[in-house]
């Protein structure tokens, strides 16, 4: 049957009931919601589940043997700092297999907000500072799981890029702002990768709720961008459903019977028309149609875990960042490491939150090390297990949850089971088992003694965030807190007086500040938030069998303040906030830096390598319509190594305001042994290069300067174009005049 017949035989009431979800999901453990089965007419509930890094269901089940882990692959911002379009796709493809193996139809990922604020909790969910490399990301994310016959949702639409206030905060926005950045983002990724759904965020936008908002919802999605799937609310988001529907939402999640009632009542009273109850029901129905659930697929329950472990380590090694080396990197393998910090025996694998993630194991990064061959110090590991032994799991909280869950399982209080086996409870202990010790706690002859007898000392420092809160701008959290600081500073002193080398390893959400210490050591890497194949990553970019070929997805400041968007952080009035005006408009992370002559900590696309590349022979051809831009890359240094080459365009200074430039394309090169080259060829549809001015877009005439590099200050050649009159579009991109 097609969606008009079921259309035909369904009642009102049954229309209603689709459009508005069931709860939390029965069918699968620990999803995070699902739609309403019609049996009379074979309609089945459809799954829905999270999240950016894996498919978040519960592993265990009350009276059930067998187990549902599932992979934990590296958070998003980990996967952007790839700049590797296949490899993201392929993690994509590996969470649509396990969700699909799992009886879930629709995956609530990927996150696209941006990264506005160096504190937003979710950063670790969300792709980038600049919308193309996030919209980027986002479809090859979306192609991936959706190849496997698995939907995938965009959120949250839009400008949920904090979590202060996060359920009612007025974002107030320009039109412009929305368009170029915010929006973009969602309509790069949209175009791209077709998402069967989108997820409307719980915030409002320049006064109303999103899930609320006609002009985004219809206006821009629909008409606009002429986008056909489905539109679901965030859970629980705004406070009219019925207003909701009549926006443009097709599914309010989690839903419940109230919210049907109110609904059917408001129908009965004339205030929603069948027209539009049509409408949204057929969205929830083409879907349903499209499911495996549906298809009658039998889900096996035995994804390949072992692998999607292989994706999600290669995924890791190419999403490190190397942002210093003083000939530190790579360790040989004779050497001794001496390990420090509580996060190389207790890596983080990921934030927490709905993209929390249940996997078999966790590599931390002294198991990687060990694993690998590394002669570490055993002294020193026994001293940290220890200490974490008594801590974390002779330590109370920790102990007692588990505690308590098995008495409810022996006993089978099965309130209390679905709460004990529930996320929160798993959430609570990575969080304590996550929560920072002191870590300064040996005396000098000690460190001198472990100075004396390793080649090499790896700190690790970790912060650990989560949904439903920002960061804090305080030590601890976005600085150092002293004992991290001293331990820093101790340890790299009895080294450096032994003439041995000192590298930190950063497992972090988001940049923490780095600029008042990272002269203290000789070398640093960002591993990010890396999933479960962590440490045997880490060991293998530490020791040199993969160069690090990560590069930095948003600009790492050297001051939180510098960053025009924390003036208005956390939004008014600070003490509660209401809202938030984004007054720092399109000058959004490097385009903020560049156009007023910022100095950050590492800029925008940054990241070095083991070995050094040569960019030679540029091209650039306009036909209209397509900038093709092309040169050559060659590995000119001692060992392979991948390169990711950006195209920047700046634009003349026209009637417009513009900023310095502007991200247009980006390319990760295959690995390139020494002496190899790669001929690399670009393309940028010419309506990239436009800007959004009163209710249209606009490509001004001049010169724009085409600037290939090798990260945003960093840029190794430069060709310009002519552009000899000005270009207008429509919102929905179609030619018209520019008067
Ligand atoms: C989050 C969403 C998530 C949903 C379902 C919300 O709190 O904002 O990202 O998909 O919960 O778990």
């Amino acid at each position: 049957m097609s969606v008009e017949e079921y259309l035909k035989k369904l009642s009102v009431e049954e229309k209603i009931s689709l459009i508005v979800g069931a709860g939390f999901s029965r069918i699968v453990f620990g999803a995070a919601g699902e739609t309403r089965a019609i049996d009379r007419l074979g309609i089945p509930s459809i799954v829905l589940s999270d999240g950016p890094a894996g498919v978040r269901i519960h592993p265990v089940r009350v009276g059930v043997e067998e187990t549902f882990y599932a992979t934990a692959f590296p958070n998003e911002i980990l996967l952007s700092s790839t700049w590797n379009i296949e490899v993201v796709e392929r993690v994509g493809k590996a969470i649509g297999e396990e969700a699909k193996e799992y009886g879930v139809d629709v995956m609530l990922a990927p996150g696209l907000n941006m990264h506005r604020i160096p504190l937003c909790g979710r950063n670790f969910e969300y792709f980038s500072e600049d919308p193309l490399l996030a919209g980027e990301m986002a479809a090859a994310y979306v192609r991936g799981v959706q190849a496997v016959g698995v939907g995938a949702t965009l959120k949250h639409f839009v400008g949920n890029d904090q979590e202060t206030g996060r359920m009612y905060i007025d974002v107030i926005a320009s039109e412009r702002t929305l368009r170029e950045i915010y929006l973009r983002a969602f309509e790069i990724a949209i175009e791209k990768s077709r998402p069967w759904a989108i997820m409307a965020a719980y915030n409002k936008l320049n006064g109303k709720y999103c899930t609320q908002n006609e002009w985004l919802l219809t206006k821009v999605l629909r008409v606009d961008w002429g986008y056909k799937g489905l539109v679901m609310t965030d859970w629980g988001a705004g406070d009219n459903p019925v207003e909701q529907i009549k926006a443009g939402i097709d599914l309010i999640m989690p839903g419940g019977d109230k919210i049907v009632e109110a609904i059917v009542e408001a129908y009965r009273r004339g205030e929603i028309s069948e027209e539009i109850i049509n409408a949204r029901a057929s969205k929830v129905l083409e879907i349903v149609l499209k499911s495996l659930k549906f298809k009658g697929y039998k889900y096996s329950n035995k994804p390949n875990l072992d692998e999607h472990a292989k994706i999600a380590y290669e995924a890791a090694v190419e999403g490190f960042v190397l942002l210093k080396n003083n000939g530190a990197l790579p360790i040989s393998l004779d050497k001794r490491v001496a390990v420090f910090g509580k996060g190389s025996y207790q890596t983080i694998r990921g934030g927490l939150g709905s993209g929390f993630t249940h996997p078999r194991y966790v590599v931390t990064i002294v198991d990687g090390l060990r694993e690998r061959g590394v002669k570490i110090d055993e002294k020193l590991d026994k001293i940290y297990r220890g200490l974490l032994l008594r801590f974390f799991e002779f330590g109370e909280i920790t102990s007692l949850f588990r505690q308590y869950r098995e008495s409810a399982l022996k006993t089978g209080n099965h309130g209390a089971i679905q709460w004990l086996l529930s996320d929160f409870v798993d959430t609570m202990i990575e969080y304590f088992r996550t929560m920072n010790i002191q870590e300064n706690f040996f005396d000098d002859a000690t460190l001198d003694d472990i100075a004396k007898n390793n080649d090499i000392a790896l700190i690790t420092i970790t912060r650990i965030s989560s949904e439903g809160f920002d960061r804090y701008p305080a030590k601890g959290d976005f600085y150092l807190r002293d004992d991290e600081h001293n331990l820093i500073e101790r340890v790299s002193k009895a080294f450096h007086k032994c003439g041995k080398k000192v590298v930190v390893v950063l497992n972090i959400p988001s940049p923490i500040e780095i600029a008042s210490w990272r002269d203290l050591v000789d070398a640093i890497l960002v591993i990010w938030m890396p999933g479960q194949e962590a440490g045997r990553a880490v060991a293998d970019v530490l020791l040199g069998r993969v160069s690090p070929s990560g590069k930095l997805p948003l600009t790492w400041p050297k001051e939180l303040y510098e960053n025009p968007a924390m003036r208005a952080f956390p939004g008014e009035p600070r003490e509660d906030p209401k809202r938030v005006v984004y007054e720092e408009g399109i000058y959004v992370g490097y385009r903020y830096y560049d156009t007023f002559a910022v100095e950050p900590a590492y800029e925008f696309g940054y990241g070095l390598s083991y070995t050094k590349f040569k960019y030679e022979d540029i091209n650039v051809e306009f036909d209209g319509n397509t900038i093709t831009v092309s040169f050559k890359v060659k590995n000119i240094g001692g060992c392979p190594g991948k390169e990711v080459v950006q195209v920047y365009v700046r634009a003349p200074r026209g009637r417009i305001e513009k900023p310095f430039q502007e991200l247009k394309g980006f390319h990760k090169t295959r690995a390139l042994n020494p002496g190899e080259e790669e001929y690399v060829m670009i393309k940028i549809p010419l309506k990239y290069l436009a800007s959004f001015d009163g209710g249209k877009w606009i490509v001004e005439r001049g010169l724009y300067e085409i600037r290939v590099g090798a990260s945003s200050r960093d840029i190794r050649l430069v060709k310009t174009i002519e552009i000899d009159k000005d270009l207008c579009y429509a919102t929905n991109w179609s030619p018209i005049q520019c008067s």
